[in-house]
């Protein structure tokens, strides 16, 4: 008998298409290039964030939490999709928000920040930009305890063992889709943050013994430490279900040459993605992840790294709602 067992909640009824992008393919001149459109996810807005939270609430509610605690930026698409799994579970949510670097919070500020108030966050506590997330946190945590409370404290972006289960979920979700298709990916390219998307993937195609590679975009740190940290997930997702073997450094590949000068601040080539691929497949990537996401896809083009013949599956991780906090890129 396998004694390991999975709690998981179901926010989407079915796949997420993979949809052919040819008119872009054909812009970029480059290898045949689909997209994932987990933008399609169930809870509000979708994105990536939607299937760690399967396997997350699973283990709250299996725990009798009553709170989900989590934290992010102001922008934050995990705070977002956290909320409103608890929304659809019946359980309070508090957020910790860390405030922009510049120190400039902005209470009204629109996005994923109005979606905050929209889906009635029980309490939203905005830190300084270096405090520490996880302590406040704790904090907030220690205060429902005395009251009698169960709350359960999720980590900046989903990104633990369990919440890396989705995206193993995920890869074995792409690999169904590649054999209905006959179109098995040689390359998987997804933004990488916090590590667990890349993780769960890497270790979703491990157990599958598939050849696809994973290529993370960097939007925040620089390659080793997105290596090192996205290596860590990945061996404790591997040691949760058990999966034998080595696992390679070169398992593990991060491109920090699309991040420009820091997490969220924009980018010559994130604008030029977002506006491309809004206008030849009429698709909406975001500034902070996707569409460094996709700058780093057409850098990687532009530069040889793929043959033509080359199946690339782009991740769409979500995020549009932050689209609409920078209009002054995209307007005339
Ligand atoms: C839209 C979007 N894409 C990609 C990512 C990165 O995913 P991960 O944090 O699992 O590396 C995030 C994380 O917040 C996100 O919100």
């Amino acid at each position: 008998m396998n004694k390991i067992r999975y709690h998981r909640r179901k926010y989407t009824q079915g796949h997420t298409p993979i949809e052919r992008l040819e008119r872009l393919s054909k812009e970029l001149g480059g290898p045949s290039i689909s997209i994932k459109r987990d933008d399609m996810l169930g809870l509000t807005a979708g994105g990536n964030k939607t299937r760690k939270l399967e396997y997350l609430v699973a283990e709250a509610i299996e725990q009798g939490a009553d709170t989900l605690i989590t934290c992010g930026a102001v922008q934050s698409n995990h705070c977002r999709l956290t909320l409103a799994a608890a929304v659809r579970e019946g359980l309070h949510c508090q957020l910790v928000l860390s405030a922009p670097e510049t120190g400039d919070y902005q209470p009204q500020a629109s996005g994923n920040h109005l979606l905050f108030h929209l889906l009635g966050a029980e309490k939203i506590e905005v830190i300084p930009a270096e405090a520490d997330l996880l302590a406040a946190m704790e904090e907030l945590a220690e205060s429902l305890r005395k009251q009698g409370r169960k709350p359960y404290l999720i980590p900046v972006g989903g990104s633990n063992e369990v919440g890396s289960l989705g995206y193993m979920a995920c890869a074995e979700e792409i690999e169904q889709q590649a054999w209905e298709t006959t179109t098995p990916y040689d390359y998987v390219v997804t933004a990488t943050g916090s590590g667990g998307t890349q993780a769960g993937l890497i270790v979703g195609f491990m157990a599958r013994q598939s050849n696809t590679k994973v290529i993370g975009i960097n939007v925040s740190r620089d390659r080793a430490a997105q290596e090192a940290k996205v290596m860590g997930l990945l061996r404790s997702t591997a040691a949760r279900i058990g999966l034998q073997g080595d696992i390679r450094a070169e398992a593990v590949l991060c491109d920090d040459r699309f991040v420009g000068p820091g997490y969220a601040i924009p980018t010559d080539g994130m604008i030029e993605a977002v506006r491309l691929v809004a206008r030849t497949e009429g698709i909406l990537l975001d500034p902070v992840y996707t569409g460094k996401g996709m700058a780093g896809l057409i850098g990687l083009i532009r530069e040889g790294h793929f043959t033509k013949s080359d199946h690339v599956l782009f991740l769409h991780t979500g995020g549009s709602p932050a689209l609409y906090t920078v209009p002054q890129l995209f307007l005339p």
